[in-house]
């Protein structure tokens, strides 16, 4: 099906900064930062969500930490003014207490915790920084302050890329939200890009497929029994995250999700037809879905973030 140009996008990827803080093996941003450090100012971003008078959905993140970015309160905010639901992931290294503050008090629908591992040894060698604890007592933090000012938002989640390297920490990183009162975790698809750990050999498919059905049954399990909701992104059902996830590369534009629109820091925004060039403007453009399920979402910014909600 060729891709047709929507009258206006009801959701959009706003990558906010594209620096980062960590040094993830999955990441072409620890290896390749191809683009001009930058956030997005608040100006520039007003500028963009007033292209988008139908926006419902934005997703804030795109390739870098969203927390490096001190306007983003202030955009959220700006978001919640107009309805938008809005979310983001995060590494969640500089969830201090006045980002806490911040971030529930802006009215942000939810906050997405990278957490790949419920080791501070396979954090280590998946996220590239020794800040497993660290993570973990912000994330902690963060759940009890939202129960002491009785907010139920933002919603808080655990999202693990799964590869070999992860996948058997699974049911650890469900006992580990319970414990912390984390309510979700979601599976998400590596997309590999033959980089880091980022490789074909790290996919839980083709020849991993019945100890990955395996590990995420057990994870099933626990999580009913714990109470956590356990999901996959992109994908219908659970079992389905480990049959198949094809390689594309993370900065292709067709590798973006087709049924919504993004920017990205260095004034690329995604054209009609799914074809990204460069502007001065900030101009969006957007693409009707060339896909039809979830599960054939691929790309990256799908990958990250496109589990229904
Ligand atoms: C690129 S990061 C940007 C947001 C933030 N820095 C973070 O890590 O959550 C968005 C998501 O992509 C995930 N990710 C990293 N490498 C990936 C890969 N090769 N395939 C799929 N997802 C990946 C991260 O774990 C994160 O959940
Ligand atoms: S995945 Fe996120 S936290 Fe990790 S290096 Fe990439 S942008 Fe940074």
């Amino acid at each position: 099906m060729s891709a047709v140009p929507l009258a206006s996008p009801v959701e959009a990827y706003f990558e906010v900064a594209n620096r980062c803080n960590s040094k993830c093996a999955t990441c072409p941003l620890t290896f390749d930062p191809q683009e001009r450090a930058h956030n997005l100012t608040f100006e520039e971003f007003v500028k963009l969500v007033e292209q988008l008078p139908h926006l419902k959905r934005a997703v804030m993140h795109g390739i870098g930490e969203p927390l490096l970015n001190r306007d983003l309160p202030s955009m959220v905010r700006h978001l919640k003014q107009r309805d938008v639901y809005v979310l983001f992931n995060s590494n969640a290294a500089l969830l201090t207490d006045a980002r806490q503050r911040a971030l529930i008090d802006c009215g942000l629908d939810e906050f997405r915790v990278s957490i790949d591992g419920s080791t501070p040894e396979t954090y280590i060698k998946v996220r590239g920084i020794a800040a497993f604890e660290l993570v973990i007592a912000n994330v902690a933090a963060m759940v009890h302050l939202k129960r002491e000012l009785g907010e139920t938002n933002p919603r808080i989640s655990f999202w693990v890329t799964g590869m070999r390297e992860n996948l058997p920490e699974l049911p650890g990183v469900i006992e580990l939200a319970a414990r912390i009162g984390v309510d979700e975790v979601y599976l998400q698809r590596m997309v590999f890009s033959n980089i880091g750990l980022a490789v074909e050999e790290q996919s839980i498919f083709r020849g991993y497929r019945e100890e990955a059905e395996r590990i995420i049954a057990e994870a099933e399990t626990l999580a009913d029994r714990l109470g956590v909701t356990f999901r996959g992104s992109g994908a219908p059902t659970l079992p389905q995250m480990a049959t198949r996830c094809p390689a594309v590369s993370p900065r292709s534009p067709a590798s973006r999700t087709a049924t919504s629109s993004w920017a990205t820091t260095s004034r690329t925004a995604c054209q009609p037809r799914g074809r990204a060039s460069a502007t001065s403007s900030f101009e969006i453009g957007c693409t009707a879905p060339s896909r039809t399920t979830p599960a054939e979402i691929v790309g990256w910014a799908g990958a990250c973030s496109a589990a229904p909600s």
